[in-house]
């Protein structure tokens, strides 16, 4: 029996909908019930303590407020629902709930949260979802639809709102007018218009005038997302297969929705602070001496460093934990020679097993003596070949598996290498047609919290690079247990930041891709990573010096910076290039090591709020525009990103024109981040689209002039940004003062900043073993008032002395108080654009006062 469509979807007919529909003929599983199914007659409901259900015959959705602003939604074709398990979702959120105030009437059934009402219309079960005082959130455009096992959910699409997140997927940070797929793929040389690419993550946020929204589709099967492509007016997204089961989460303000997320779905473990530092990697450093050469470099030149990276040609014949003798002939020492250079020793270690029987590799010994292999639908292993040849891949949806798999890393972790990077995990098989594996192959399900059952590959595929990364962390846990795991991974799904850190895969050394990389990371910090980072340089293709130069300039103010390239390519390393271009690249690698303090102090937020360390402009400052829109979105601000609140990064939209642009700053107050000059509004329009009258004055517009050695770098005035004296590594002490640079605010920016500093690289700060301080300042006549906060935590500080910049006060009148106390270096020095002064700082606390 087919449904109709109701008539108040009118002008939306079946064959659109289906237009809208990926493919399940492909990826379904067991549609035995009547192919189409429209979920729209109501037949009964029930009230529940924290929601209401409502049916249509077998089939109906549950509502359900795990807080007073996060939603869940499940509706089930069948008389129950689905299993409730997640990959993504925490068990504490799914089992947290909130007593609702049923609100049923002749129109609609529902209920109200004390931030929410939803209301479920009797007619036609469209669901509409307000905030209290009756704004509509979202609404249902069309009866959730069902053809087979596949489902597509579709929502109203206002003209205004704008849409972000799925992770790193191509093209414009606003994700409005584009259609994605989620399938983990190995895409090579991906372009701006390939998708899928490697990840799977399926969350995003609405955001319209000011008001921001999460949604969480959490179904590992191959689902796909469309925001107006079809339809101007609907946005929606679904699965071939698997529970419909989504979340909404309210904010109104985005970082809200960015901390529900994390409430939802895990926040990023505190990372190493090395991984902060420089990375440089290719494809692929042999033999042992050239690594060792290119480390040595790096201290001789004086660029700062902290991780050089052994890809796969370290390994006997592309063998997972392996090691080639012949060209590593001593591999440990190598490793350990690294360490006294303050280099962190970071190996591949891919997931494909070498199908290798009576050879006496162990990874495949121990892995078919444990069962540990996925099998295909005939109850064989499964083999394909990738890297090593014929090769086995790890069931990682089996606790017992992962752990096994964690073992692996003993003999690795025993010589001191550092971090370890999870690759090809889509699973990419380069023997399939399909680039992975075909969709019948079994995983056995064997884990808490999860029916032990089997599930084909089509069901796990999205998940399997997630679950590799998880085995990888959670292994190198059990080995160390206080020591702070880095695994990088190439795949993964919702919630793998628990797991691991990220990057974007196979870029090319070309300007556009730099241009790219902008709002792939932005969209992947709004999506739970936050410790992203592109290929520096480029990975297909050999970058001009120009190209690298810039690449290297922008990615010191990512959060993973990781200078990575091609087997055959040409020398992609700092120095390539001549000198000139490697004091342009020293310089700004340089500059990245003095703001380890606020680098780690963001990575500090992020792994106890999950806010992410690049961010897009509306993040930060959602009512800079007078409607409300994200200014992201404008010409003039497209390129910029902010690291933290307090950095805005504003390179060129156009990296290789030689024309001057401009770019819009999200508030009033800026500085110069490289002189400390305050920032004057430029005259002239910021953009055709947007002329600045429109803006009202609550951003600044100032005209840029591209060159090859600078990039435009603003601090936002209120500021207190902490700098460290430049050090070669993380390793390193730095010697003298901490700095506080300190901008002066306009009205109403207050003047805060913080630090965060612990041993990093273990837990002891979860004992009580880091130092947190806070700054505040305020201005009083055109004095400044300082507060350094006392140290909170037993961690140790390396400095003694504090030093100041103040930037935006004038001239210094001479008197400097600490504590009401005349200071012992007595008065302020003159700097080119402000001024500075050095106190001690006993950990005890300070006020400052200039005059
Ligand atoms: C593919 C990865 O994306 C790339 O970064 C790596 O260099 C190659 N595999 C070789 O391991």
């Amino acid at each position: 029996m087919m449904r109709r469509f109701p008539s108040f979807f009118a002008g939306l007919t079946a064959a659109v909908f289906f237009a809208v529909q990926p493919s399940s003929v492909l990826y379904g599983q067991g549609a035995s019930a009547p192919a189409l199914f429209a979920f729209d007659r109501a037949t009964g409901s029930s009230a529940l303590p924290n929601g209401v259900v409502v049916r249509d015959g077998d089939a109906s959705e549950e509502i359900t407020a795990l807080r007073d602003d996060v939603l869940r939604v499940r509706v089930a074709r069948g008389k129950a629902m689905p299993e409730d398990a997640s990959w993504a979702v925490l068990a504490e959120a799914r089992r947290s709930s909130v007593a609702v105030t049923q609100d049923v009437t002749s129109e609609h059934f529902g209920f109200r949260t004390k931030m929410l009402r939803v209301e479920i219309e009797k007619k036609t079960l469209r669901l509409t979802i307000r905030d209290i005082a009756g704004n509509v959130l979202q609404q249902d455009a069309l009866p959730v639809h069902f053809d087979g096992a596949a489902f597509r959910v579709s929502k109203a699409m206002p003209l205004d709102e704008h849409y972000f997140g799925l992770g790193d997927k191509t093209g414009p940070l606003d994700r409005r007018d584009q259609a994605f797929s989620l399938w983990n793929t190995d895409s090579y040389r991906f372009q701006e218009s390939t998708d899928p690419i490697y990840k799977a993550i399926p969350f995003f946020m609405t955001y319209k005038a000011g008001v921001a929204l999460g949604v969480l589709l959490d179904n590992t099967w191959r689902t796909s997302f469309d925001f107006g492509r079809e339809l101007p007016d609907v946005y929606s997204f679904g699965a071939v297969d698997g529970p419909l089961n989504y979340y909404v989460m309210y904010g109104p303000a985005p970082k809200q929705v960015v901390e529900d997320y994390a409430w939802l779905t895990g926040k990023p473990p505190m990372p190493p602070m090395w991984t902060l530092g420089f990375q440089q990697s290719r494809y692929t450093y042999t033999p042992e001496s050239r690594v060792l050469e290119v480390a040595q470099r790096f201290r001789t030149d004086r660029i700062p460093a902290d991780a050089i990276y052994l890809d796969i040609g370290f390994q006997d014949r592309n063998r997972p934990f392996s090691v080639d003798r012949k060209l590593f002939p001593d591999f440990a020492g190598m490793v350990a020679h690294l360490k006294e250079e303050n280099f962190h020793v970071v190996a591949i270690t891919d997931l494909h097993i070498a199908k290798a029987q009576g050879e006496g590799y162990q990874p495949y010994d121990s892995g078919m003596a444990g069962d540990h292999f996925v099998k295909s639908a005939d109850g064989s292993v499964y083999s394909g070949r990738v890297w090593p040849g014929p090769s086995v891949f790890p069931d990682f949806t089996q606790q017992q598996t992962r752990v096994w798999w964690g073992t692996l890393y003993r003999d690795f972790q025993h010589i001191g290498i550092d971090g370890f990077w999870n690759d090809m995990n889509e699973p990419s098989v380069f023997s399939s047609p399909t680039k992975t594996m075909p969709l019948d192959v079994v995983h056995r399900i064997d884990e808490p919290g999860f029916a032990k059952r089997t599930a084909t590959h089509a069901e796990i595929h999205d998940v399997y690079g997630m679950e590799n990364s998880r085995a990888t962390f959670d292994g190198l846990l059990a080995l160390e247990p206080d020591t702070r795991p880095f695994v990088l991974t190439r795949a993964t799904y919702a919630g793998g930041q628990r797991y691991a850190a990220t990057w974007t895969g196979d870029n090319s050394s070309t300007w556009n891709h730099l241009r790219m990389t902008t709002p792939m990371l932005e969209n992947l910090g709004l999506s739970g990573f936050s410790y992203a980072g592109a290929d520096v340089g480029g990975y297909a293709g050999t970058p001009t010096p120009e190209l690298l130069t810039k690449w290297l300039e922008v990615a010191a103010f990512q959060p993973i910076d990781r200078d990575h390239s091609e087997l055959g390519t040409g020398d992609q390393e700092p120095w390539v290039g001549g000198a000139e271009q490697e004091g342009i690249r020293r310089r700004f690698i340089e500059e990245r090591y003095r703001l380890m303090p606020y680098l780690y102090t963001l990575a500090e937020e992020t792994s106890r709020t999950g806010m992410p360390m690049v961010r897009p402009l509306f993040l930060e400052f959602p009512d800079a525009a007078p409607d409300r829109h994200p200014l992201d979105v404008d010409m003039a601000s497209s390129a910029e990103f902010l690291l933290g609140r307090n950095l805005l990064i504003a390179p060129s939209p156009w990296p290789e024109q030689l024309d001057d642009y401009f770019a819009e700053l999200p508030s009033r107050e800026w500085y110069d981040y490289w002189t400390g000059k305050r920032v004057e509004a430029s005259s002239g329009p910021v953009n055709l689209a947007q002329p600045e009258s429109l803006l009202m004055k609550r951003t600044v517009a100032v005209k840029l002039h591209p060159e090859l050695a600078t990039l435009p770098v603003f601090v936002r005035g209120g500021a207190i940004l902490p700098v460290e004296p430049l050090v070669q590594s993380t390793n390193e002490r730095p010697q003298g003062p901490l700095t506080l640079r300190v901008y002066r605010g306009g009205e109403g920016d207050d003047c805060a900043g913080s630090l965060y500093l612990d041993d990093g690289k273990t837990y002891a700060f979860r004992k009580g073993d880091f130092l947190r301080m806070q700054f505040s300042c305020s201005t009083e006549g055109d004095g400044l008032w300082l507060h350094v906060s006392a140290h909170e935590g037993s961690f140790p500080a390396w400095w003694s002395e504090i030093r100041v910049e103040a930037y935006g006060w004038g001239a210094p009148q001479g008197r400097v108080l600490v504590n009401g106390r005349e200071a012992a270096g007595g008065a302020a020095t003159a700097l080119p654009e402000g001024f500075s002064v050095t106190f001690a700082d006993d950990g005890k606390g300070e006020d400052v006062q200039l005059r």
